[in-house]
């Protein structure tokens, strides 16, 4: 149901307008001066608000010039007995939708109601589109482990569950957020995301709450937080388990009450939000050791959801290919995807994929954009993955070892470690023996044991 705000201190007026819209289907609210609509429109949620111009206190103009900068998307129309038509340009100059004047004609008040909830109802779906705009990919994957996310997601969406998505850096994590999002009843209300992990533990509080004027220094404005942005839609979680204990205590009640107060403030403000939370640690390690309150995991591990990392469903592998090579094509209608030899798609199903399908995208775009040859070789594609190509490899490197005794496979295990790690630092001995935690001496022994070749 949508909801009107009439600050008008003239009984008459509240009493008309009151019953015409309320006879409308529309649910009232009133005030008798600007600043009581203000306070509501701080608690409540308002989507028009009928505005006298000339009021007790501070003036309407004046009303109309804080609620369109702090409240954009709602609409306000400006009621006159005075009507000059100095003030009515000048309302409409600062963003009032229409102008009534006194005695009101009830049939415009019905129309311009209706027109301006239009206008408002499109504003927002405009807003939801180009935040959609960020959900670039769909989700690819046929692999066992694709569909039941896919299934869960179905499931959950359309109820306000909250969900925990855990898993590695880069496996879709926020993709599958969107998706609940975009298939829930709030697909076009603000899908919000905070990244917990990027926001400095003094900050978060102001952050997710919104903070008063001169609520601390650099306060310089109101600000409005995260959870009331994301009002009547999703705030997602990101990174959820590197918040500090105090700004966990602040969330859990946010969370189990929908109400909190401004940072300075004193006003209770309540909000509607399904909160999604993600992270890529294992938080119940986290619970056990008492960096991530118990209670606060309930609340937010209503439905769990697990990303699993590429390399347990390597089978999407060419999917995935495809689909980036693709989308890629759309951007540059002269690149044709490189064919990949067998050994490099052997080599990229035995490759960790540390980071994930976002490695995966990037090595697919670095490849598309880069490689002139028909034919991507192994030692091509070894290129690309870049540093990380070098790094084990999860079962190649485990094969290696199979049929040895277990002094020759932990000799091979050392070299190749060993070799590893002074190439990435540079050949200098100290500084590898620094990070291996050994003496240089030690280090040196293995050198020569294992004959390894020091370059430069
Ligand atoms: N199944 C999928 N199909 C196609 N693209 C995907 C899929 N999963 C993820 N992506 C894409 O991979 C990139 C990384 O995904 P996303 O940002 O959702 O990961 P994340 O888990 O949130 O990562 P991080 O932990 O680093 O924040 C994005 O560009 C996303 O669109
Ligand atoms: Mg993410």
């Amino acid at each position: 149901m949508s909801r009107i705000l009439i600050i008008d201190d003239e009984p008459s007026i509240q009493d008309v307008l009151g019953d015409i819209l309320r006879d409308e289907g529309y649910e009232v609210l009133l005030a008798q001066d600007g600043l009581e609509g203000l306070r509501l429109l701080k608690t409540e949620p308002v989507d028009i608000v009928f505005l006298d111009v000339w009021l007790p206190g501070k003036g309407g103009i004046d009303i109309l010039a804080e609620i369109k900068s702090e409240w954009t998307d709602v609409e306000v129309v400006i009621i006159s007995g005075h009507a000059t038509v100095e003030t009515a340009v000048r309302a409409i100059k600062l963003g009032a939708y229409d102008y009534l004047e006194k005695p009101l004609d009830l049939g415009r008040v019905v129309t311009i109601a209706r027109n301006a909830l239009q206008l408002e109802a499109l504003r927002r779906e405009n807003a939801a589109l180009r935040q959609g705009q960020f959900l670039e990919d769909d989700m690819i994957g046929e692999t066992e482990a694709m569909h039941r996310i896919r299934e869960v997601v179905g499931q959950s969406a359309p109820s306000d569950s909250r969900v925990m998505i855990l898993g590695e850096n880069g496996t879709g994590k926020e993709l599958v957020a969107r998706m609940i999002h975009s298939r829930s009843r709030r697909s076009n209300r603000p899908f919000v995301e905070v990244n917990c992990a990027a926001i400095p533990d003094n900050l978060i509080e102001s952050e997710l709450f919104g903070h008063e004027k001169g609520a601390f220094t650099g306060a310089v404005a109101r600000r409005r937080g995260k959870f009331e942005v994301a009002d009547s839609g999703t705030l997602f979680l990101d990174e959820v388990a590197d918040m500090s204990l105090e700004a966990q205590a602040k969330v859990l009640r946010a969370v189990q009450e929908m109400t909190f107060e401004r940072v300075g403030g004193e006003d209770q403000i309540k909000v509607d939000v399904r909160i999604i939370s993600a992270t890529n640690k294992d938080i119940r390690k986290e619970v056990e050791e008492g960096r991530f309150r118990e209670d606060l995991y309930f609340r937010l591990n209503v439905i769990p959801l697990s990303v699993p990392p590429l390399r347990e469903r390597q089978d999407d592998l060419p999917a995935l290919m495809d689909y980036f090579h693709n989308n890629l094509k759309k951007g540059h209608n002269d690149v044709s995807p490189p064919d990949f030899s067998n050994e490099a798609m052997k080599l990229l199903t035995e490759y960790f994929w540390p980071g994930n399908i976002r490695e995966l995208k990037n090595f697919i775009e670095r490849v598309t954009i880069l490689v002139d040859e028909a034919e991507v070789t192994e030692e091509t594609a070894r290129y690309y993955l870049g540093e990380a190509g070098s790094r084990p490899f999860s079962d190649s490197s485990q094969r290696e070892y199979d049929g040895m005794k277990l002094g020759e496979a932990r000799d091979l295990f050392e070299k190749r470690l060993v070799e590893r790690r002074l190439e990435a630092n540079g050949y200098n001995i100290a500084k590898t023996a620094q990070a291996m935690g050994v003496y240089p001496s030690n280090l040196h022994g293995k050198i020569k044991k294992y004959g390894i070749e020091i370059k430069k």
